[in-house]
């Protein structure tokens, strides 16, 4: 992996399909004088501002960011990366967070129109107290492993979350499953009911007022399987659907090859949503408990 100047990069301490980029403090006093620049207004508002903040950030970064993450991302091998500040103790606020952020998205790609918030991100807060109508946002549930946008029309090549914040907050750490680990994947991947188009549909707070129609599995231009799969969404309209979603339902979530992680307040994490599963454990019960992530999805340029 090439090196640029501030940037440290390296291997996640249980994987080598996951790279770990940390900022130094002096590029991130360089960011914080070029992001001043912008505010946030501005940025949801005007769309090729978002791309004027993400050349800021390559710039700091000899203009090669944007191609490491994108070798990254593209790289069936890895497909993953986390990048956040080295020193955690330096006084960056959410909203530098939210442009750092956006500025990560349009280094990789274009972002998808976020209906549940109705911007191309979407600040989210996970409490003790809910009454939701999805997994997001239960706390002390268990999220299981799944891909984003199984249930729009737009593609969504990745994905990026960010933590803002965190208090009180005991268990609730990311798991990752890259599709190659995984045990059961030669099996349900040639499942006849696998390349079956399934019904998807989503809950109110979605805010998307269609269904549309896909397989599970599909092929990459390798001829490599890909998902796009969530527990909540599919619509199985017969016992073999509904007994192979069971059955790969319970094929992911019994993986031992799993990688569990936990994400400091004020990093990012991205991964191609292709052959990546994302999830979450559940946090220990905590009245006071308070997490804020903002994620972006999206298709590559
Ligand atoms: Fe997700």
């Amino acid at each position: 992996m090439e090196n640029i100047s501030g940037f440290e990069v390296n291997y996640h301490k249980e994987t080598q399909r996951i790279y770990e980029i940390k900022i130094e403090d002096q590029i991130l006093e360089k960011l914080l004088f070029s992001f001043n620049k912008f505010d946030l207004t501005a940025l949801e508002l005007k769309p090729f501002s978002r791309f004027t903040i993400a050349k800021s950030l390559d710039e700091v970064a000899e203009s090669r960011l944007g191609k490491l993450l994108n070798n990254i991302l593209h790289d069936r091998e890895t497909g993953c990366f986390t990048i956040s500040p080295k020193n955690m103790s330096m006084k960056l606020d959410d909203s530098f967070f939210v442009k750092f952020s956006t500025a990560i998205a349009h280094l990789i790609g274009n972002p998808n129109h976020d209906a549940m918030t109705g911007k191309y991100y979407a600040r989210f807060q996970v409490k003790h107290e809910d009454n939701s109508d999805s997994y997001l946002r239960k706390a002390y549930k268990n999220m299981d492993l799944h891909t984003d946008g199984t249930y729009v029309n737009e593609i969504t090549d990745w994905l990026l979350m960010s933590k803002l914040e965190e208090k009180n907050a005991e268990g609730g750490e990311t798991a990752l499953l890259h599709l190659d680990d995984w045990e059961y994947c030669d099996e349900l991947s040639k499942d006849p009911v696998a390349h079956e188009k399934l019904i998807w549909g989503s809950p109110k707070s979605k805010n998307i007022n269609y269904k549309v129609e896909h397989a599970v599995f599909s092929k990459d231009k390798n001829g490599k399987p890909q998902i796009s799969y969530i527990d909540q969404f599919p619509e199985p309209k017969n016992m073999s659907q509904g007994n192979f979603l069971q059955r790969l339902s319970d094929c992911l979530e019994e993986s031992k090859n799993k990688v569990v992680t936990k994400l400091p307040v004020g990093s990012s994490i991205v991964a191609n949503n292709h052959f990546w599963l994302h999830g979450r454990k559940p946090f220990k019960e905590n009245r006071s408990l308070l997490r804020e992530l903002l994620r972006i999805r999206g298709a590559f340029n």
